[in-house]
């Protein structure tokens, strides 16, 4: 999967863009301020309808427009081509387009182009709230168990009936039963997936980052949401007292987590930055691995100022890795020295300059100016 052509028009700084990408390596260098981040959001809001840095769809639009337009041609794993468009206007109606058909969910979006995203604000997987890492968790078993998505549907119906009747006790008790059963039902399968996941998961993260920096005592462990050794029926009741006094369920996957420690303690609070990118950085290449041996191929990387934090050793390693991936990368930095070097001959790299939201292309796929 890659972007084999891609228009921006209404975002942010950006001028109207057209640009025709590398299927490999691309980097997009210009000042603070020129809108190379902004690129990359325009190329989230094609993948997911979204931005990675508003909930609001406002700041994103710029400020003499009143919607955003993005167009792309993506090119899929079965070597069939498809045309995605996604136009959001300043007060949040959004239309989705997939091969001129209307797409209602952004899931089914999600599906068709898979991202990873690097940034400044990857750090909060290690750091952040618990449900951080159960978005990165899930978006890996999303993308390699396409029974997921059905499974966490009916956890979530599940979850609202008994949350609700929590709140109000407008259930009878054989009603309450028969959710609660549903609920276990459905947890039980998420947590099988979740837990196929992480296995898989597990061998390729230590591979991928024994390969960017030495942490030998790095520990991935997985808390299902409730107690190992019991099920979560019996965790329900024993709770139900207390989850009627909080008007919510507390027990279950939607507690779910991912633990990162280092010699016993929390990764977060021993790593320095420079460690802590690379731990993100190692997960997120993990699960571009276990992503391109399904059926839907590669994912795309979108990495934002890959330099910062980074010596050169680490700089270079974390390169070679995303060189390896085969996958389509869009990354940003300030000076486009810093990542000029280390690239193999065989690999296709364009070069765009951003300056004051226009992009230039300035060096050619095989390294040749355009
Ligand atoms: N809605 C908007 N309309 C117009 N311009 C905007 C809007 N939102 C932000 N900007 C401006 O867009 C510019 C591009 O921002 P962007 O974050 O993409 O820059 P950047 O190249 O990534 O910079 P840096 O190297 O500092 O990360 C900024 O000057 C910002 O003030
Ligand atoms: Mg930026």
């Amino acid at each position: 999967m890659s972007l084999s052509r891609f228009t921006v028009t209404g975002v942010r700084n950006l001028q109207p863009v057209a640009l025709l990408p590398s299927p490999r390596i691309n980097i997009l260098y210009g000042d603070n301020g020129s809108g190379k981040t902004s690129l990359l959001e325009a190329i989230h809001l094609l993948g997911l309808a979204r931005s990675f840095r508003s909930s609001r769809i406002a700041p994103v639009v710029g400020h003499e427009e009143q919607s955003c337009v993005l167009f792309g041609q993506a090119a899929l794993a079965s070597g069939q081509a498809r045309a995605i468009g996604v136009s959001r206007s300043r007060d949040g109606e959004t239309v989705i387009r997939v091969d001129g058909q209307n797409v209602r969910s952004a899931a089914e979006l999600a599906d068709t182009l898979p991202l990873q995203v690097i940034n400044p604000d990857s750090f909060r997987l290690l750091e952040g709230a618990p449900k951080l890492r159960r978005q990165f968790l899930d978006w890996g078993v999303f993308h390699v168990e396409p029974r997921f998505l059905r499974a966490w549907q009916r956890l979530q119906q599940a979850l609202r009936q008994r949350n609700s009747w929590l709140r109000h006790g407008r259930l009878d008790g054989a009603a309450q039963a028969a959710w609660d059963r549903e609920l276990e039902l459905a947890a039980d399968e998420i947590d099988a997936y979740r837990r196929a996941y992480i296995q898989a998961l597990k061998p390729v993260f230590e591979e991928t980052l024994q390969a960017l920096c030495a942490l030998e005592d790095l520990q991935l462990s997985y808390y299902r949401g409730w107690d190992k050794d019991r099920r979560l029926g019996e965790v329900l009741a024993a709770t139900l007292e207390r989850d009627r006094a909080l008007g919510h369920t507390q027990a279950g996957p939607q507690r779910a987590d991912l633990r990162l420690k280092v010699g016993g303690h929390n990764a977060a609070e021993i790593l320095s930055r420079g460690q802590q990118k690379l731990v993100v950085c190692a997960l997120r290449i993990a699960q571009g691995h276990l992503v391109s041996e399904t059926k839907r191929g590669q994912c795309i990387y979108l990495v934002d100022d890959l330099p910062s934090e980074l010596d050169e050793h680490h700089r270079l390693a974390l390169c070679r890795l995303l060189e390896q991936l085969n996958c389509q990368v869009f990354i940003t930095c300030v000076d486009s020295n810093a990542l000029m070097e280390g690239w193999q001959t065989s690999t296709p790299v364009s070069m765009f300059h951003v300056e004051h939201g226009r992009v230039t292309q300035t060096h050619g796929p095989s390294g040749v100016n355009a």
